[in-house]
């Protein structure tokens, strides 16, 4: 949202002449131009086991395209993995300013000998140019020859040549197609509001890294630099990648992936930016929001409509609307008074259900009102980020006037962690189960040149008055039921070099660039970086509250490794269908490249008015995000899935899928915080020699072996899906499905369904049936299902634990394989789940066996049952599930 009372259309108009400024703004310069530019010579050039440095001196005349060339650079390349060289350039004369390692700890260098690594630096000493190479095959993956490096004070530019129309995925955060065009495409990055998540703009979020795929292999490059900076796809005379940056070092680290499964350059990736942090059992289940519940009646009413709908409602949430003037650690006394409120909580708990609750960074700057404790706990504290002049840099955001809490400060985390202690005390207050952060670009809406925002606040109404009357207090609920060396910047609020902010100016719609931390870092430098240490210290205070439970926290703004910490949801969308469709890319982009898996989109929509058509089909998607929320604003239509019949019907069918398959997912995602092996994968990580995958990006692998295909296109219940020659079964029906490398239309999908397939080669762990809360479900029995693959073979994992606790005491680990009729279920049973294996289904079996043992029994006939028509073996199996099975078919 831009501002709280302009409506849908006002903003789009808003956003259409936002991209307007930003055109005219953002820097034209011709290639050649650049390409002219001297560049460095290397000398002095000396190597020691896997390092190498350089002393790198301008090689001619300066071009000065954006400031003054800077003359002498130092080098450093380390071969820090066998897969991983980090190359380093940073200015030889005066320190500058460098992401700090508190927001991004390196990975460490465990200094290997080139020889044994996978790929290796060449350089050229006059001028300087380097490439990266694969060592196995020598085939170049990034090379700088031809491209002079420019390094000025405030431009740095890196450019390396790519195959044609190489396969590109990354740089976010956007919204174009996962598979990048490379024709004259710019992403920019710089952290942003961005309400109907403009195609072709910089987004929320920024990870300055990209996987590059060819058919002889993935690897990744990662550009550690949080300033502002454009990168720029090009097929002008031959394909190529530019880093234009604005301010920082470069900070490469170039990962070797491998030649035959991408999702190893994922966890590579992980080495570098942190393993994604675990999430709660619960986290899975399907959380309801919206912006704009009018009182505690409301929620109420909402929590009891989707018990009575008979729809698992797992997680309640409640947006900004419970402050008390849209002031965070507040209650409004009459709309949603803490007596009330903790009902709610205590309602939701004693369900087994979850609550979820709204905290922004901006604090509303209330000096004269000694009510507002927050604000003044702060100020005592001095935590607030400071202007140009040292006085407390006022914005403003939905309270009207507001501080930004500065997490640099060294009070900060004392701050905000007795915030959130007082005001979701479990006793006292709301015992929240999980934290949304939101507007942490730092977003403001105060429009440049901001000279009043006091006025402006009043001008924008803020904070709005409520529209309804408040409800009866005692009203019946639930009644059924530090780098202080900073280089001097000329202009850090207007730079040489302008990035293609879709904002405007770079502190437009947020904070000044001159605004300046406690350790004297300035927003030009670490704007990108504030929803990351938002995130960071929300989940310290989260943690205090819980120590040794996992918290579920959602943010809206992010940096590369902010997954080690919190999950993120993909901002403020429209109930279209085109964004529903870009929802997957802009998923697959987060858990798949960016080490954020515990990602979603808006489930139906957030802006605009959404359909009963479109809410169906998404409902169905969502119950294949990682993180499933429903969540609109305050001037849509209501769209709690019990609303419409079709709608109703879509979210049970296709979440009964889901809970189903919840312990498969946890497994997925517990991998992923062990290794880096992405939740998500498209389909080329699956078929990596198979070109026809390279582009798509409407149908996903929903851990390793679910491959969900959604219908696309508005109103429509047929999709042309893409099978690659492999197996697969039909999850509904488990007949096997033979992919020949080819599309094929699937026909009569009604508005309920969504077609999900097993990727052969699976022995898939589900449980036998859903229920209405993740506690119950973790109740029932496990059954297991054998998809083989074209060889015959399947397997699979399945790890259990308390499923909330950050370490878990008793873990269950079990290794399923199946070969030659036989079925192997082992491991180790460490933790006590108390259910039982129901039953078998082995698929793709023409005919019944004549015998069946269990654990070297033989089973009576009448716990055999064979489908001939769609080829499955059922064996009603029942014995505990705390131990191994064997089943042999003979
Ligand atoms: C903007 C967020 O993106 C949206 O999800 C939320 O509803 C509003 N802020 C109000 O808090």
């Amino acid at each position: 949202m831009v501002a709280p009372t302009d409506s849908y259309r006002h903003w789009t108009l808003l956003v259409l002449w936002l991209r307007l400024v930003s055109y005219i703004c953002a820097t034209n310069v011709d290639p050649a131009v650049l390409d002219a530019c001297p560049g460095y010579n290397a000398q002095n050039v000396k190597t020691e086991g896997g390092t190498l440095t350089a002393d790198l001196t301008l090689a001619g005349e300066a071009c000065n395209v954006f400031g003054e060339d800077l003359t002498a650079l130092s080098l450093r390349v380390d071969y820090e993995t066998k897969d991983r060289i980090h190359l380093k350039i940073v200015d030889a004369n005066s320190s500058r300013y460098e992401v700090p390692e508190s927001v991004f700890p390196r990975p460490s260098n465990q200094a290997v000998s080139p020889d044994s690594a996978s790929i290796q630096f060449n350089f050229t000493t006059s001028p300087f140019t380097f490439s990266i190479y694969r060592s196995s095959s020598q085939e170049v993956l990034f090379s700088t020859a031809s491209h002079p490096i420019i390094f000025e004070p405030q431009y740095l530019r890196v450019k390396t040549n790519l195959p044609d129309n190489a396969n590109i995925y990354g740089f976010g955060e956007h919204t174009n197609p996962f598979h990048l065009p490379t024709d004259n495409m710019t992403l920019t990055l710089w952290s942003k509001e961005s309400p109907g998540l403009p195609t072709g703009t910089n987004l929320y979020g920024n990870h300055p890294v990209y996987f590059e795929h060819r058919t002889t292999g993935t690897h990744g490059v990662f550009f550690l630099n949080s300033n502002g900076m454009d990168v720029k796809l090009s097929n002008t005379g031959g394909t190529s990648l530019e880093y234009n940056a604005i301010g920082g070092v470069m900070d490469y680290y170039f990962l070797a992936g491998s030649e035959s499964d991408p999702a190893e350059v994922a966890r590579q990736y992980a080495e570098v930016a942190g393993l994604p942090a675990e999430v709660a059992y619960w986290s899975f289940g399907f959380h309801q929001c919206r912006f704009g519940y009018k009182d505690f009646v409301n929620v109420a009413e909402v929590i009891s409509k989707y018990a009575a709908a008979g729809i698992p409602l797992e997680t309640m949430w409640t947006d900004i609307d419970y402050m008390d003037r849209r002031r965070i650690f507040t209650v409004d006394p009459q709309f949603f008074p803490m007596n009330r409120m903790r009902d709610v909580v205590d309602y939701l708990h004693s369900h087994d259900q979850h609550f979820i609750l709204m905290t922004d960074p901006a604090v509303a700057y209330l000096p004269d009102d000694p009510g507002y404790l927050s604000f003044h706990r702060g100020k005592d504290l001095n935590v607030y980020l400071k202007a140009d002049n040292g006085s407390d840099f006022i914005a403003i955001v939905w309270p009207g006037v507001t501080v930004y809490p500065d997490w640099f400060n060294p009070n900060v985390t004392e701050f905000w962690n007795n915030e959130f202690r007082e005001f979701y005390d479990p006793e006292t207050g709301l015992d929240i189960d999980g934290a949304w952060i939101d507007m942490n670009e730092p977003s403001n809406f105060c429009n440049l040149p901001c000279d009043d925002p006091f006025q402006q606040a009043r001008d924008q109404g803020l904070p709005p008055p409520r529209t309804s009357s408040p409800p009866d207090p005692n009203a019946p609920i639930f009644q059924n039921d530090s780098q202080s060396q900073l280089a001097r910047r000329d202009d850090i609020l207007n730079p040489p070099y302008a990035i293609n902010n879709a904002a405007g100016p770079l502190s437009s719609k947020t904070s000044m660039t001159n605004a300046t931390h406690a350790n004297g870092l300035q927003e030009y430098d670490v704007h990108n970086l504030y929803g990351m240490m938002m995130s960071i210290a929300t989940r310290t205070a989260m943690l205090a509250r819980r120590p040794g439970k996992r918290p579920l926290i959602i943010t809206r703004s992010t940096f590369a490794g902010v997954g080690a910490h919190v999950g993120k949801w993909l901002g403020d969308n429209i109930s279209l269908w085109e964004q529903y469709r870009f929802s997957i890319g802009g998923m697959l982009n987060f858990a798949t490249i960016f080490q954020v898996p515990m990602v979603g989109s808006d489930i139906c929509g957030f802006n605009g008015n959404t359909t009963e058509t479109l809410c169906a089909r998404w409902a169905t998607l969502g119950a294949f995000y990682p993180f499933m929320r429903n969540h609109n604003e305050i001037h849509a239509n209501d769209q709690e899935y019990y609303l419409w019949p079709s709608v109703t019907q879509a979210a049970k069918s296709s979440m009964d899928i889901r809970y189903r398959l919840m312990d498969y997912f946890y497994t997925a995602f517990h991998q992923a915080h062990t290794d880096g092996t992405p939740v998500l994968h498209p389909l080329w990580f699956k078929y990596p020699k198979d070109a026809n995958t390279f582009s798509l990006d409407l149908q996903f692998f929903f851990g390793d072996s679910i491959l969900v295909s959604p219908v696309t296109e508005e109103n429509s219940t047929s999709v042309d899906i893409y099978l690659p020659d492999d197996i697969f079964y039909n999850f509904t029906s488990l007949a096997p499905v033979e992919g020949t490398g080819s599309n094929v239309s699937l026909t009569n999908i009604d508005f309920t369904t969504i077609p999900v397939h097993i990727k052969g080669g699976v022995v898939l762990p589900l449980r036998v049936e859903s229920a209405m809360t993740t506690t119950e479900l973790r109740k029932k029995d496990f059954e297991f299902v054998v998809a083989t693959g074209q060889d015959g073979t399947a397997s699979g994992r399945l790890y259990i634990d308390d499923g909330e606790s950050i370490e878990p005491s008793q873990m269950t680990t079990v290794d399923m394989s199946f070969k030659e009729g036989k079925l192997d279920i082992k491991g180790t049973f460490d933790f006590p789940t108390g259910v039982n294996v129901a039953r078998v289904r082995f698929l793709n079996v023409e005919k019944a066996p004549k015998k069946v043992k269990v654990n070297g029994k033989t089973l009576g006939h009448s716990r055999i049952k064979h489908d001939a028509t769609n080829k499955v073996l059922d064996v009603t199996v029942d014995v505990a599930f705390d131990k191994d099975l064997s089943l042999e078919l003979s």
